[in-house]
């Protein structure tokens, strides 16, 4: 960016048209995590990205999109991200940082973002408060609150009376257990329990059989999909909760369509609330389920994908609404209250704090021509992140 203005700024001065230097790169950082335990977050949302390339052109305002991937794993060691996105705005020149699949990544860059005036776009780290560290932060993806609150409505509407809740013990996972605890106690439930795991963990065991003896009516669980929500799944199995009448309710991370076939029938009735299902019923998903396919015949389009997409859409409106410009400020101001038409429904950006506005959905693991899905049955319109101060 630095350049562009640069060039920019001279062309002005010697009265040469600016379009000629329409051929700068639009240079965007990807810095998500590609190996170690998180690496689907970072591949799922590289798809997402190139995806919306692939269906609406490479080119921005007439700059030439470029990626410049940076793979920050684990995901987990804000050092490694704060370290990779100074690189990526001292040496490859980003104009744009994009990705962050876990919350600490995108809580170690903020600062840098901030000072030095580089707009970011988060695809998917999703506790509430990121967004107020840098004025810089425009999300695409959910947070935990968002998708908690209508959880704990729906459960204590539909004769679930008490919660024992089960979370990763970082950001997202205390988010989730606070929104839910409000919202469900606001509504006439009780807590009988709770539990905070590390985020690694993956021997729920132990907490399950406690979990078993307190008899709730349901497990509210938030763990970051993968090897942890695969283990967890399988120890409720075994410990046979689901035969002592315990339910698992959840955000829709559980019930991620990337790990989905990994939990077998074992997840067949899990509801969660979320904001995209593969099986969303919609022109525009239907179209999007279709080219993912058809680019990534081994994989299936997830919520990290659809924030992908969607970020990559926001960039694109931003950028040539702002005749390819992308400074910070700008970018900002043009992020605020654009609202267009996702996979997943309509979706905003809330000018008030930079986060998504978007549609929960209540759904039901079931199966649909032979695949697990979660089937949509009821939803909480344009709802927003209720975990703001
Ligand atoms: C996060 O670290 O912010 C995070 C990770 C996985 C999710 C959601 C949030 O599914």
């Amino acid at each position: 960016m630095q350049r562009f203005k640069t060039l920019a700024a001279a062309a002005i001065a010697l009265g040469i048209s600016t379009g000629a230097l329409a051929a700068e790169p639009l240079k965007i950082g990807l810095l998500v995590p590609v190996t170690g335990p998180f690496a689907d977050y970072g591949k799922q949302i590289e798809r997402g990205v190139k995806l919306y390339l692939e269906r609406n052109g490479d080119t921005v305002a007439g700059r030439k999109v470029e990626l410049v991937l940076r793979d920050d794993a684990p995901g987990t060691s804000g050092e490694v991200s704060k370290r990779i996105a100074q690189e990526m705005i001292a040496n490859d020149k980003v104009d744009i940082i994009a990705g962050f699949g876990l919350t600490p990544e995108a809580l170690a860059v903020a600062p840098i973002i901030t000072q030095a005036k580089i707009p970011a776009v988060i695809m998917n780290a999703a506790t509430s408060i990121i967004t107020t560290r840098s004025p810089y932060f425009v999300r695409t993806s959910h947070t935990l609150p968002q998708d908690a609150a209508p959880m704990a409505t729906w459960a204590a509407k539909h004769g679930i009376k008490k919660v024992y809740t089960l979370v990763a013990d970082y950001g997202p996972g205390q988010d989730a257990e606070a929104q839910f605890k409000k919202t469900f106690t606001a509504d006439g439930g009780e807590i009988v329990g709770d539990v905070r795991v590390p985020v690694t963990n993956v021997d729920f065991a132990p907490y399950l059989q406690k979990i078993k003896d307190v008899k709730p009516d349901a497990v509210f669980l938030f763990v970051p999909p993968g090897a942890g929500t695969i283990a967890f799944m399988k120890d409720f199995a075994n410990r046979g909760l689901a035969q002592a009448g315990i339910r698992i309710i959840a955000t829709g991370d559980l019930t991620d369509e990337n790990v989905l076939d990994a939990y077998g029938d074992a997840a067949l009735g899990v509801i969660t609330a979320f904001q995209y299902s593969e099986d969303h019923d919609s022109p525009e998903n239907k179209a999007y389920v279709a080219a993912f396919y058809k680019a990534y015949p081994k994989n299936r389009p997830n919520f990290m994908s659809v924030a992908g997409y969607d970020g990559m859409h926001l960039i694109a409106a931003v950028v040539a609404k702002n005749g390819g410009s992308t400074d910070a400020e700008k970018f900002v101001d043009a992020a605020k209250g654009m609202s267009w038409m996702s996979p997943r429904g309509k979706i905003t950006i809330d000018p008030a704090t930079r986060d998504i506005v978007q549609t929960v959905y209540i759904r039901k693991v079931e199966k649909v021509n032979g695949k697990l899905q979660n089937v949509e049955f009821d939803k909480f319109p344009d709802f927003k992140d209720p975990g703001k101060p």
